[in-house]
């Protein structure tokens, strides 16, 4: 049977950030990835994050995966917010002294992929894992090949960085899984439009929260609040150009291009803990999710990774494993902190079906428009507490 030091299940940001740093620290690795190369890279289906914390770019370039993403990527330096016809700017940089980065997740992936395979990594395209084994001591990842065929790997550790629909929630015992669904959805769309606005717009609407955000400049990313059972047979181009424009109460103009992809995505939150067992360990969507509203769920694994990153190196350096054994404990202060971000945007921008709380919602969002207290607070957590700054995590950059 093969054996490696650290067997990764998940080419997505989580997985691939962390093999990479352990390569680049000299740890071997394998990751394990059940679609192909190009799905990863060029799938519709994969579009999903658009904005990275400040702090998330500066991982990425501090562990060599960034160049791309500086030259092609976009600095905001705050957000807007659409009510009754009117923009309320969100000024980051003058609120918290940062802004954001936005770049497209799936051209992430398609770097760290570039840089992991020169560096001489090893990813297995189209190598399902279907089990688990031994967690306590030696696991053992039961995996099926593109041909269909059965291999086992032998590992010292193994992280689990298999996204929101995780398999290893099902294969680790005694895992505490607190979550929440809300009663609405986003359709979102990826169209080729002439940008309507500078930076994003969160837009509040009596007929339902819609988003302007962009991919590049002549590449706009929009969603529109739905009900989960929405049918989007029922949404043709006109229809969602028409709703959007509407939902942002003029205060941005949509100018209908080609939809290059339609999506459903429901929203829920979730944390399991702990998010280790034994010689195994979870990051990313596999050990959380968060609804999309707050734009945290990259960031969130980018810092997962920082954490187990150090913990690792403490291992294979000194043979100490106190970092690994607090993994979860250190791990769950940024976890609940963009879990309480993304709910309460969440809250603060859809419609509530029910009536009180849509008064209550009305009100908080009066306040954050009026309050500078207020928009602080958001403006703290979007462009992140943990990636940057006083309460950052540790992150050691990578030897050499
Ligand atoms: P994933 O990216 O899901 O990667 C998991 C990988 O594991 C996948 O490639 C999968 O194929 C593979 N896999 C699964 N099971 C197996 C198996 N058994 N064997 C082998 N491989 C397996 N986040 C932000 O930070 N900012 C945003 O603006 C933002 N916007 C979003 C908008 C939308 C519409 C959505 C859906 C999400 C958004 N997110 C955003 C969230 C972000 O996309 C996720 O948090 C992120 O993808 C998590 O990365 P991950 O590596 O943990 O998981
Ligand atoms: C995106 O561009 O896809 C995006 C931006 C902000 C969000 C969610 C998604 O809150």
């Amino acid at each position: 049977m093969r054996r490696v030091q650290v067997g990764i299940v998940g080419a997505g940001p989580a997985g691939l950030l962390l093999a990479h740093l352990l390569r680049q620290a000299g740890v071997d690795g394998v990751v394990l990835e059940a679609k192909s190369r190009q799905y990863l890279e060029t799938s519709p289906h994969r579009i999903r994050a658009g904005v990275l914390e400040w702090g998330t770019k500066e991982i990425a370039l501090k562990a060599g995966v960034g160049d791309r993403m500086l030259h092609e990527g976009l600095e905001h330096r705050g957000i807007y917010i659409a009510l009754n016809g009117r923009l309320h700017r969100i000024d980051f940089a003058t609120l918290v002294g940062q802004g954001i980065w936005v770049y497209g997740q799936q051209y992430l992936v398609r770097d760290m992929i570039n840089h992991h395979l020169q560096a001489g990594g090893e990813i297995l395209f189209e190598h399902e894992v279907v089990d688990l084994k031994q967690l306590e001591q030696n696991p053992i990842l039961i995996y099926r090949g593109p041909g269909g065929e059965e291999g086992e790997l032998l590992c010292e550790f193994v992280v689990g960085a298999d996204g929101s629909h995780s398999r290893f929630r099902e294969w680790i015992p005694g895992l505490r899984i607190y979550q929440k669904t809300y009663p609405f959805a986003w359709l979102g769309i990826l169209a080729e439009t002439p940008p309507a606005a500078s930076e994003l717009i969160y837009a509040s609407h009596e007929r339902g929260f819609a988003l302007y955000s962009m991919r590049s400049p002549s590449l706009a990313r929009n969603y529109l609040q739905v009900s989960p059972e929405e049918n989007l047979e029922t949404w043709p181009e006109e229809r969602i150009w028409e709703e959007l424009n509407l939902r942002l109460g003029g205060v941005a103009q949509l100018t209908p291009g080609p939809i290059l992809e339609k999506s459903l995505t429901l929203m829920r939150s979730l944390v399991v803990e702990p998010m280790q067992h034994g010689r195994v360990f979870l990051v990313g969507d596999a050990a959380h999710v968060v609804p999309p509203t707050g734009a945290k769920g990259m960031n969130l694994a980018f810092c997962d990774v920082a954490v187990l990153y150090r913990a690792l190196l403490a291992y294979y350096r000194d043979r100490d494993e106190t970092l690994l054994a607090s993994y979860t404990e250190t791990a769950r202060r940024h976890i609940w902190q963009a879990e309480l971000f993304s709910y309460w945007m969440t809250k603060l921008l859809h419609t509530l079906p029910d009536p009180f709380e849509e008064q209550i919602r009305l009100a908080n969002l009066r306040h954050l428009v009026e309050s500078p207290h207020v928009q602080r607070f958001l403006a703290e957590n979007y462009v992140g507490v943990y990636t940057s700054g006083r309460y950052a995590v540790a992150f050691p950059s990578p030897p050499g």
